[in-house]
């Protein structure tokens, strides 16, 4: 085939994703599998089998832009029953191609040439390239090990007239720590007085442990109104596969959210969403969805107390970070190539979701599992 050579990347400093590279790995030397954040086990049968029925029902054209009504409204009443904010569902929810389509409409409708977007590392890696392509700067602050909390005196300094965007997660991939009330009263204080716009990236909203409450932006008022939330059902449901996910903003945010959207991907997947929606008016499985995590951590990390792994357990999300620096004094892109070929498990070092690389010597672990994996994984992670 031939090729143009004059082509520049518009992404330069990006290649294949770590989790694809990790998980390929993982395959190759036939390691265990902690290293992508996906269940090893099904979602509720009910699920596929309700997709079936609305195929059969002939539900199988292009869905309305914004999402079928009937899984809006159902979502708009999960929001103001658990966070006590009322959203309109014929303006103010999209559903959308998983969180991650999103998480690119949000940033496309709201960047322009120059804006500053903070976001806080170790970031999720799909926020910078979506920043990037619409000619935003990123600006990266740090949280550090083992707390990995916000400065939030930071913050107020590295906000300046470009500063149009600040990006939150919470509960917190990678670290799996969650942002207190505290926190979201020093994000209204920051942005208090500007025209900053805020995505708040909640898809980890109902995996969060030991009775702590999510602290939705959706909470606070001052908040919500410069806030896009985003959420996703492959984390709710153990169906990452089936890459549907929905954002909740006040209607003049969402107008220019949609604009983006229905020329992004116009809508997604009308069988699964009417599957969602008759799903989410019969079961609220979400609200336990903590428990039935927290089992799994729970039981993922009494497994290893023994290792010469350090950990804060997790607070929230499927994943655990372990600290091997009694182990080894490897980088931890090596150490997890390590263990994933030499001792046959796979892992993602944290240094990747730093700009500067920063490495702590700490490794994220999915505990999203089935108990026999989690066996084999603390039986290799206790010897080594
Ligand atoms: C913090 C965070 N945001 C967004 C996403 C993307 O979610 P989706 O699979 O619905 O696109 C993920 C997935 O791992 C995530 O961890």
């Amino acid at each position: 085939m031939h090729y143009l050579n004059s082509l520049t990347s518009k992404l330069p400093n990006v290649g294949t994703t770590i989790f694809s590279v990790m998980s390929k790995l993982a395959a190759d030397h036939h390691a265990i599998n902690l290293s992508q954040g996906f269940p090893d086990f099904d979602c509720d049968p009910e699920l596929p089998a309700l997709v079936y029925k609305y195929m059969q029902a002939g539900h199988n054209q292009y869905a309305p832009m914004a999402g079928i009504i009937s899984l809006r409204e159902v979502l708009a009443e999960k929001t103001q029953s658990l966070y006590g904010a009322n959203y309109d569902p014929e303006q103010e929810i999209t559903i959308t191609a998983g969180a991650t389509q999103a998480i690119y409409t949000a940033i496309t409708a709201i960047i322009r040439a120059g804006d500053e977007v903070i976001i806080f590392d170790p970031a999720y890696d799909s926020y910078e390239p979506a920043i990037e392509l619409n000619g935003g700067k990123t600006i990266h602050l740090q949280l550090q090990a083992p707390a990995y909390t916000i400065d939030w005196q930071q913050v107020k300094q590295a906000i300046n007239l470009h500063t149009r965007m600040i990006i939150i997660n919470t509960p917190h991939n990678p670290t799996g720590t969650v942002l207190s009330a505290a926190d979201l009263i020093k994000l209204e204080e920051v942005t208090k007085g500007t025209d900053i716009v805020i995505i708040s990236d909640e898809v980890y909203e109902h995996i969060i442990f030991d009775g702590l409450q999510h602290q939705s932006v959706v909470r606070y008022p001052a908040l919500a109104e410069r806030s896009l939330i985003i959420s996703s059902f492959g984390k709710t449901f153990h169906a990452t596969g089936w890459k549907i996910g929905y954002c909740v903003a006040p209607q003049n945010l969402m107008a220019e959210f949609r604009k983006v959207h229905q020329f992004l991907v116009f809508c997604t997947n009308t069988p699964a969403q009417f599957a969602l929606a008759e799903y989410l008016t019969q079961k609220s499985h979400y609200l336990e969805l903590g428990n039935f995590y927290q089992q799994k951590r729970d039981y993922f990390i009494e497994l290893i107390k023994d290792s010469k792994f350090e950990f804060v357990p997790a607070a929230g999300t499927y994943f655990q970070l372990l600290n091997y620096q009694h182990l080894s004094d490897e980088k931890d892109t090596d150490y997890a190539l390590r263990l994933t070929k030499g001792f046959g498990i796979a892992s993602i070092p944290v240094s990747v979701f730093y700009q500067q690389q920063l490495d702590n010597k700490v490794l994220r672990f999915c505990f999203a599992k089935k108990q026999e994996t989690l066996e084999k994984a603390a039986a290799i992670l206790t010897k080594v």
